[in-house]
């Protein structure tokens, strides 16, 4: 063990995140887990995430979209939430798009069911440079799913379920290798039982007593994922880790 000492402060929070090499994949994208967790793990507070996360973890979360080829998020958040598209500061979109990227990421929205709300302004307010993604499966419903292509790009990546292999193969096709999810715990669990989290962004509250819902809900039957510690910095009593998936010896990131 070995105690942590204070750096200079950073000029700018993001820094750490942009250092990061995520060309390193192992599959055919990056996969970024962007959380926050009060210091009982809870992942929301009375249905909300708002009540868990400080100052500077808004700042962190609003920033770090910047970093995204594409914005992905499971439909129950965006229900709660009332999810919109991601939107950057002028600085961060001429970033981007000196980089000759789109100014903006896409948001896209994973959901068997699509009960969703179509004239949400997730999918109105969607600019052609980045329109909103729907990723589905087949058994979902079909007038749905003509429904939803109205007003979004639909993806259908697996049967009965979305598989997150089968969706990040659609997305990196279509040229999004950096993929950041915004939870929620769900959805999340989906991706690492699939051992599909490359990075784990994780904000920790300074506080107690939010729902009994875990940033991660694993899937009945799932393994456990084991992670490095990468980064750690801190903004008042905010915390912020900074984990990548432990690799096995021979993979690429070796
Ligand atoms: N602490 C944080 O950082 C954080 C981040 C995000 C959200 N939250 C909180 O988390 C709560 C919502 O999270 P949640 O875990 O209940 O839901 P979620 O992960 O946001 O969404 C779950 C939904 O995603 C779809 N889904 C998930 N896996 C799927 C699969 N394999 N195939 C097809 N669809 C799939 C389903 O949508 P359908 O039902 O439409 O089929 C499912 O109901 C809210 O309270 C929110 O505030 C916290």
């Amino acid at each position: 063990m070995h105690v942590l000492k204070r750096s200079p402060d950073l000029t700018d929070p993001l820094a750490p995140y942009l250092d990061v090499d995520r060309t390193r994949v192992e599959h055919e994208c990056w996969v970024i887990g962007h959380m926050v967790a009060g210091l009982d793990g809870t992942a929301a507070v009375q249905g909300k995430v708002g009540p868990l996360s400080t100052g500077p973890d808004q700042s962190l979360f609003r920033r770090m979209r910047r970093i995204a080829d594409i914005v992905m998020v499971g439909a129950e958040t965006v229900r709660r939430e009332r999810y919109g598209v991601a939107r950057l500061d002028a600085q961060a979109r001429a970033a981007r798009t000196s980089a000759g990227r789109p100014a903006t990421p896409p948001v896209a929205v994973v959901s068997r069911s699509l009960d969703l709300d179509w004239t949400a302004r997730i999918f109105t307010d969607s600019p052609d440079h980045a329109r909103t993604h729907v990723i589905t499966c087949a058994a979902s419903d079909p007038g749905r799913r003509a429904r939803a292509a109205e007003v979004a790009e639909v993806i259908v990546a697996g049967d009965d379920r979305v598989e997150p292999a089968e969706a990040f193969a659609a997305l990196a096709a279509r040229g999004h290798r950096v993929v950041l999810c915004e939870g929620g715990p769900t959805w999340l669990g989906e991706i690492v039982a699939a051992d599909r989290l490359d990075e784990l962004c994780l904000s920790i509250s300074p506080l107690i007593g939010g729902d009994p819902l875990p940033v991660c809900v694993n899937p009945v039957g799932a393994g456990i994922a084991e992670f490095e510690l990468e980064g750690v910095a801190a903004e008042d009593s905010t915390l912020f880790l900074r984990y990548e998936k432990k690799q096995k010896a021979g993979e690429p990131n070796e």
